[in-house]
């Protein structure tokens, strides 16, 4: 979970050493079969990011956008088969978190607001990272991604060219070790050219002046990864996208890209309340686009700059008014039972649920056995936050953020009814009702209760007695602005994992000895982007091609199917394999009846994992493999 403000949390992948380890796996969750079901003769080998980068393109699932005018940074297009995989995912969060429940209902809001919004949940003023500038290049790098470098650090006092052309600052730059001083000299002389444009002539032609060895470091975080150049002093660089709303184009018609779905949630929280007839708890999910100005987004799509999010904004009465009404708020304690939501939940129970219901989500997506949790500290959460847990996953270029579950309070919600001057409060019959039923001496409990807290508080400034005494008064009245639990989920990096699980190589040696490199990509079938492929056994026998024809019509009105009738069979079931289809329907003679009245229209089906194959009838198709999808 991003803190708005990256400044006061500079480490982004928390240290590991604080990760509780990974969930045991689900039960009833697939296992991955042993790869040499597939071979006798296999050797897996892991993901890398290349070779899944490679995958990716060569076989439609994801491009670098703009590509024919040299890319676009930050950006990514999906082909054919990440469209579906894509959509694969945001179909089972949509339908798991929504339809599935009768206390989520959805939300499908604008990319543009009022910026007045983005002011008051704090994205103007704190959403940014902390960047470094290279000295030589201007090229800026996010304070906390400077790899440490060890070498010599190199300067010089100004550079000249012929052409009368003159740098009068110093330069210093580190030379790597292992690096010859001479290409270090050229890289300078390049990178200086670069930034003065045709003003400083040739490279080669440019003279620096005065070397001089001021240090030897190691370790140094200090130089740019890329050119080496000194870095500047760390500065914030809001990450917001600006844009303009209205003719005029200027600074009065500024706004912004969101850079979070979850705001339009606590813009639009009354409207829902209102029109659709709800009672606290309940949620408001939404998935859509998000924008933000990355400075280095790195690690194929997991940072982008235009990506997909998934967010459920979760409503909570506080916890004093689950004490008003059910005596009091139960406690968790490991082994809590969080099958079912209790009327005395308080926001910790409620929270812990959440994590557990999205450990759920993803094990039911395949992935359940490659998370880790990272439960912030104190020190690491917002002043307003209670908890917050990232859900991290198996990267091959780490393990890293998911998806964060934040317990929020009510600050989102106050922050609006503070800068837009409208409640966001709730009126709640029954806390009314409970509150009229407690003694003076009650309600003073409560509010002592309260106010010790604030005076134990270690971040942020404690309510004055004044504003906890107000605040009581109208919850004792049945009012009060809801609390919330955020899982905030990020569609492209779930695409990602999903893809980087699911991939596995392996080398196959056929009946002549010859080795080949067998790339299968292991989806789960909700996911997999291709449901079943429908393969006739040989495409110069009509009555074999009419009747795959005719399955094909008949599954594809449910499944997404590949019909593919070119190549070997087995050729046509490793194309399938490395697109991740996991079944495979084969319509041979016996289908046409041609070795008995028993086996007429009946066909194989193949298993991608395992490789087992067996014989359904057409008929009792679409019954084995609706449910096997969906
Ligand atoms: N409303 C809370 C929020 O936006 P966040 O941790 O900044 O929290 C939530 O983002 C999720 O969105 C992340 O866990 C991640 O999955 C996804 N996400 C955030 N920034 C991203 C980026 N630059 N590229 C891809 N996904 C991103």
């Amino acid at each position: 979970m991003r803190p708005r403000v990256r400044a006061t949390f500079p480490c982004e992948t928390p240290a590991l050493a604080l990760v509780a380890g990974p969930l045991p796996h689900a039960s009833g969750q697939a296992t991955r079969p042993s790869p040499t079901a597939m071979s006798s003769d296999t050797k897996t080998s892991a993901a890398s990011m290349e070779k899944i980068v490679s995958l990716c393109k060569r076989r439609g699932f994801i491009y670098q956008s703009s590509e024919i005018y040299g890319g676009c940074g930050g950006i990514w297009d999906y082909g054919p088969l990440g469209a579906e995989l894509k959509r694969n995912l945001r179909d089972i969060w949509w339908r798991t978190m929504t339809r599935e429940r009768e206390d989520v209902l959805g939300l499908d809001a604008g990319i543009l607001m009022n910026p007045a919004i983005w002011k008051a949940s704090g994205h103007v003023d704190t959403f940014a990272d902390l960047m470094r500038e290279c000295s030589l290049t201007n090229k800026r790098v996010r304070a906390d991604h400077v790899e440490p470098q060890d070498g010599t650090v190199l300067r010089y006092s100004a550079a000249h060219a012929p052409n009368g052309w003159r740098w009068d600052r110093p330069i210093t730059a580190l030379l790597k070790n292992g690096e010859h001083i001479e290409s270090f000299r050229k890289r300078v002389r390049a990178l200086i050219a670069q930034n003065a444009g045709e003003a400083a002539g040739k490279p080669e032609e440019i003279e620096l002046l005065d070397e001089t060895k001021t240090d030897v470091v190691a370790g140094s975080v200090d130089f740019h990864p890329e050119t080496g150049g000194l870095l500047g002093e760390a500065r914030p660089f809001n990450l917001m996208l600006k844009t303009y709303l209205g003719p005029t184009a200027t600074e009065d018609d500024v706004t912004y890209l969101r850079p979070e779905t979850a705001q339009a949630i606590f813009a639009q929280f009354k409207n829902v309340f209102d029109s659709s007839r709800v009672k606290v708890p309940f949620g408001i999910g939404q998935i859509g686009k998000a924008f933000r100005n990355e400075v280095t987004p790195k690690n194929f799509t997991f940072r982008s700059r235009e990506f997909e999010q998934m967010e459920l904004e979760f409503f909570i009465k506080p916890d004093e008014a689950v004490e008003i009404i059910c005596g009091e708020v139960a406690p968790w304690h490991e082994g809590a039972d969080l099958s079912e939501p209790q009327p005395n939940w308080g926001w910790e129970l409620w929270h812990r649920y959440w994590v557990d219901q999205r450990t759920r989500f993803y094990q039911g997506i395949g992935i359940g056995n490659v998370l880790e949790y990272y439960w912030q500290t104190p020190e690491d959460l917002a002043h307003y936050a209670r908890a917050c847990v990232d859900i991290l996953c198996e990267f091959p270029f780490g393990t890293e953020e998911l998806e964060g579950i934040a317990a929020r309070g009510d600050f989102d919600l106050s922050q609006h009814q503070k800068h837009s001057g409208k409640t966001q409060e709730v009126f709640d019959e029954e806390l009314k009702n409970a509150a009229a039923k407690l003694s003076d001496e009650q309600k003073e409990a409560l509010i002592q209760k309260r106010l010790a807290a604030e005076a134990a508080k270690t971040k942020g400034s404690p309510l004055p007695e004044a504003d906890v005494r107000a605040w009581f008064e109208r919850l004792f009245k049945g009012n009060y602005v809801p609390h919330v639990i955020e899982p905030s989920a990020g569609l492209d990096r779930m695409a990602l994992a999903v893809i980087a699980k699911a991939y596995e190589e392996f080398e196959k040696t056929d009946d002549k000895g010859k080795k080949e490199t067998i790339t299968v990509l292991r989806f789960h079938p909700r996911v997999a982007p291709i449901k079943v492929g429908v393969f006739p056994l040989l495409k110069n026998k009509p009555e074999l091609v009419a009747k795959a024809r005719e399955v094909y019509a008949l599954l594809k009105k449910h499944l997404n199917c590949f019909y593919d009738e070119t190549a070997s069979i087995g050729r046509r079931y490793a194309r399938q394999d490395e697109v991740g289809t996991p079944f495979g329907v084969t319509i041979d003679f016996e289908t046409c009846g041609e070795k008995g009245p028993e086996l007429q229209d009946t066909v194989t089906l193949r298993h991608r994992d395992g490789g087992e194959q067996e014989r359904v009838k057409i008929s009792d198709l679409l019954g084995k493999l609706l449910p096997l999808c969906s």
